[in-house]
């Protein structure tokens, strides 16, 4: 299975890790984000703005669904697709799934000050939205705890624990 997809909270570096992760492996990058905000012409605020939050969720998943056609691919996944089980099961049939599981402190240090996340509103919203979520992060079929590690210490304790399949194409 060469697609990798890295799950986790808004903030934790899924797409700044994807990247190195893909150059590393010699594979393609791709933002599920990026890819939705392309296809739309939109920003992910706008669609949340104009169309509402159901309404990217349904984009979410049909580009999850356009993955098949995809392969040597690391995907980072926006921090709220994981959550829906039926795009964990799609995400489980189409390769391994990994969780960047990153302190909540760091997360909030992060986010603080930036405006294109819709979902971002407050530390108290977000502590309980990040509390919530966990149950279903957890169910990756591997945890990275990021600390405040860098990114390149991060995408090498993920090449060292990737099976060895995925590792070489
Ligand atoms: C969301 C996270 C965002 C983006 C959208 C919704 C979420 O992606 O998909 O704002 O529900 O957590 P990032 O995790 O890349 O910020």
């Amino acid at each position: 299975m060469t697609r990798i997809f890295l799950v986790g909270f808004m903030g934790a570096g899924k797409t700044t890790i994807g990247r190195l992760l893909a150059e590393r492996l010699g594979y393609a990058f791709l933002d599920l984000d990026e890819w939705i905000q392309q296809q739309v012409g939109l920003s992910i605020r706008e669609i949340f703005e104009r169309m509402g939050e159901a309404a990217f969720r349904e984009m979410e998943r049909r580009a999850l669904r356009g993955l098949e056609a995809w392969d040597e691919v690391v995907v980072a996944l926006g921090g709220g697709a994981f959550v829906s089980e039926e795009n964990r099961r799609q995400v489980r049939r189409l390769g391994i799934s990994i969780w960047l599981d990153c302190p909540l402190e760091v997360i909030l240090e992060r986010l603080a000050g930036t405006t294109d996340r819709p979902l971002y509103r407050s530390a108290e919203q977000m502590r309980e939205l990040w509390r919530a979520r966990r149950p279903a992060y957890e169910q990756a079929d591997l945890r990275v705890e990021t600390g405040r590690l860098t990114p390149e210490a991060i995408v090498e304790e993920i090449l060292r624990r990737l099976p060895p399949r995925s590792r070489c194409s």
